[in-house]
């Protein structure tokens, strides 16, 4: 796997500060993203490294890294998903203009207390952390066209929930962001968007849908792994301060 680096551009908006964002497998990369980092005057940097390179997360351990979360990757197939999946009474349909508010709001509120990298970083402003995913959000939600998009559930004429997608290969939509009302688990708003995600897989000609999770998010996995996805993939994501 080749390395890849680059500045959050979310980040600094968000937390005020340059972070670097970081993808790497061995030794000589760790040393290479610090230096990048460096150069870049980043005050924190995010690594993400497969589980199973293990010299390399003891490399990471002893450069001051220190471990935030664990992302597990599920990968499916659409078909057989979807007929796993059953039916529901929910309402989904595609993002309307108006819509693009209250998706802010409910990942501000669905992703308050997440057990994300940044929500576990005591050094972080957990306020900002919810803003991170609150812009995120608006981000998607600005920038649909055909390779995105952005899907909305409804319960008594309410937005409850939404989820984005984003066409990675000819043949893979990937999950990229979701999240649902907190008062309102338990419907099944989740599983609905994820059936009405695969339907659009099909729709562009993708047979497989890819999401990614962390270890922490039960509901998440449950659901996966209910409609028939494997795991395919572990990741740790470290951090470490630059001052
Ligand atoms: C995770 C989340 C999306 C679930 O939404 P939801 O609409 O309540 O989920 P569903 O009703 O479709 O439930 C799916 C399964 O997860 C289970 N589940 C939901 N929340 C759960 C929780 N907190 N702990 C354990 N299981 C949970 C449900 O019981 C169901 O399992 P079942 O089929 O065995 O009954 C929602 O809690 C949320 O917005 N969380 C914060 C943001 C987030 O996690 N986004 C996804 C990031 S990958």
């Amino acid at each position: 796997m080749n390395a890849s680096f680059h500045m959050g551009s979310y980040d600094e908006k968000v937390f005020g500060f340059p972070v670097a964002r970081c993808e790497l497998r061995n030794i000589e990369q760790v040393i290479a993203a610090i230096r990048y980092a460096q150069t870049h005057a980043a005050k924190l940097i995010v690594v993400r490294c497969p589980s199973t390179e293990t010299a390399t997360i003891h490399h990471l351990e002893n450069e001051g890294f220190r471990l935030m979360d664990t992302l597990i990757r599920f990968v499916g197939s659409c078909r057989l998903c979807i007929q796993r999946g059953g039916k529901s009474g929910i309402r989904v349909f595609p993002l309307r203009e108006t819509d693009s508010t209250v998706v802010g709001q409910i990942a501000r509120k669905s992703f308050h207390a997440y057990p994300s990298h940044l929500h576990s970083d005591p050094r972080l402003d957990r306020s900002r952390c919810d803003d991170y995913y609150e812009r995120w959000s608006l981000h998607c939600c600005a920038e649909r066209e055909h390779k995105r998009e952005v899907f909305v559930a409804q319960v008594d004429g309410q937005i409850v929930g939404f989820g984005v997608t984003r066409l990675v290969s000819p043949n893979v939509l990937q999950g990229v962001l979701a999240g649902v009302m907190p008062n309102t688990n338990g419907f099944y708003t989740l599983r609905s968007l994820l059936i009405r995600s695969l339907k659009h897989a099909l729709e562009l000609g993708a047979g497989q849908f890819e999401i990614s999770t962390v270890l922490n998010n039960l509901g998440m996995q449950r659901l996966c792994t209910r409609v028939g996805f494997e795991h395919r993939n572990t990741l740790h994501t470290f951090h470490r301060w630059l001052e």
